[in-house]
């Protein structure tokens, strides 16, 4: 029996399209190659849940590492955690396993930073600044110690090394004093021209990161928010066939359009059906095929995952947003219908609806699609609710 090659609970590496996102980060990292300064402002993806935005920032990570010779401390924000213990964390294993800074020129006094003699020689200390009261951080030593370590980053092994790219994932979990104080430092260093240092910062989050913006803002408005949106349907081909093929294993055409289409696009569903496909196939060999029997069965296997998936949701909502999930279901199914359709269908104005929409944006139930219309953000859901309500 092959490996199956399909990921539901991983990042998908190698990563099929996203060409426009990946060369947007590039223009970012580019930018600190070329000037070797800070960028202006950060590359920050976000979408809803299962839609590739960890998988996209890995692929930046990945390529930021190999091509151009960043060193990159990688943070998903904890929950509920200090943030910037947390990141000095990273930040001090990440440089210490590429040999930029030797563990024992860390000091854990103090979150300022010390630089010691000699090219490779770097001492970062990381906690609480003494004047600070426990569990705050200055702005001033948050941007030491970003300006130390991406310094040291490019100083490595004199002065070869490129810079730091930090990457956050799940960054609208981060506190809001917590983003200020970060984009207020990231801030600080990227308006010292002359003197930043090469850091580049990418993240990743559900769609309301982008409401901290606000929080610094000049930095906010250079950041780049780019959404990371279902996949198109030729690069949903792609991923269900190359998957398949790095093994060796063919999938017929209409196994394709069948998976293609029951995934919407939605690349967790991607990944969930393939894998599916393949424990059906169960091909011995390189040669064997995923036909379209084995894609109909897989459809009917995944059933469960993505009902649990839909359940969670649908059950997770409060009364009047489960009637305004109903509505939306009956006026769009898979498509889109206007924000005052689905107001006249409750008997409700459409302003009176306007915390309820904002609920349930922020959960990622429902996605803005523009010009006043709105969508589900899974495909399929709206199905799953019209059997469960109308039978
Ligand atoms: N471009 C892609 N092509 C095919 N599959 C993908 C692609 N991007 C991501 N996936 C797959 O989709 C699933 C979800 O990906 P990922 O974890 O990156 O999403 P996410 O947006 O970070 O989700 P969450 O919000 O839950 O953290 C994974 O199984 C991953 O392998
Ligand atoms: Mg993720």
């Amino acid at each position: 029996m092959l490996h199956n090659p399909y990921r539901p609970r991983a990042s998908a590496d190698p990563l099929i399209g996203r060409q426009a996102q990946l060369a947007l980060a590039q223009q970012f990292i580019s930018q600190t190659l070329a000037t070797r300064h800070a960028a202006p402002g950060a590359v920050v993806f976000y979408g809803v849940r299962g839609i590739g935005k960890t998988s996209l920032l890995r692929a930046v990570r990945r390529r930021a590492i190999s091509e151009d010779g960043f060193v990159s401390p990688w943070l998903s924000v904890p929950k509920g955690g200090d943030f910037f213990a947390a990141l000095a964390a990273t930040v001090r294993r990440t440089l210490v396993d590429a040999d930029v800074i030797a563990e024992n020129h860390w000091s854990l006094e103090r979150f300022g930073v010390e630089v010691g003699a000699g090219p490779v020689k770097v001492t970062a200390s990381v906690k609480a600044a003494d004047a600070a009261p426990a569990g705050t951080w200055h702005v001033g030593n948050v941007e030491n110690f970003l300006r130390t370590t991406a310094r040291a980053c490019s100083d490595q092994g004199g002065g070869r090394g490129t810079g730091m790219l930090l990457c956050i994932d799940e960054m609208h979990a981060m506190k809001s004093a917590d983003l200020a104080v970060l984009l207020n430092a990231l801030q600080n260093i990227a308006d010292d021209t002359e003197g930043s240092p090469p850091l580049v910062v990418a993240a990743a989050g559900l769609p309301r990161v982008r409401s901290g913006a606000t929080a610094a803002a000049t930095f906010g408005e250079r950041t780049a928010y780019e959404e990371v949106k279902a996949l198109p349907e030729p690069d949903t081909r792609r991923a269900l066939v190359e998957t398949a093929a790095e093994a060796g294993v063919t999938m017929t055409p209409d196994a394709m359009d069948l998976l293609t289409q029951r995934s919407g696009g939605y690349p967790f569903f991607v990944q969930l059906l393939g894998w599916h496909a393949w424990q059906v196939a169960d091909p011995a060999q390189a040669g064997d095929a995923i036909t379209e029997e084995h894609a109909r069965q897989a459809i009917e296997a995944a059933g469960p995952n993505i009902a649990d998936l839909f359940e969670a949701r649908f059950g997770a909502a409060s009364p009047v947003e489960s009637d305004f999930i109903v509505a939306l279901a009956r006026l769009a199914g898979d498509g889109t219908a206007s924000r005052s359709d689905v107001a006249e269908a409750m008997g409700r104005t459409s302003r009176e609806l306007s915390m309820v929409r904002r609920e349930l944006l922020d959960k990622a139930v429902v996605a803005d699609a523009g010009r006043g219309r709105l969508r589900f953000t899974l495909p399929g859901f709206a199905q799953f609710v019209l059997n469960e309500t109308e039978g």
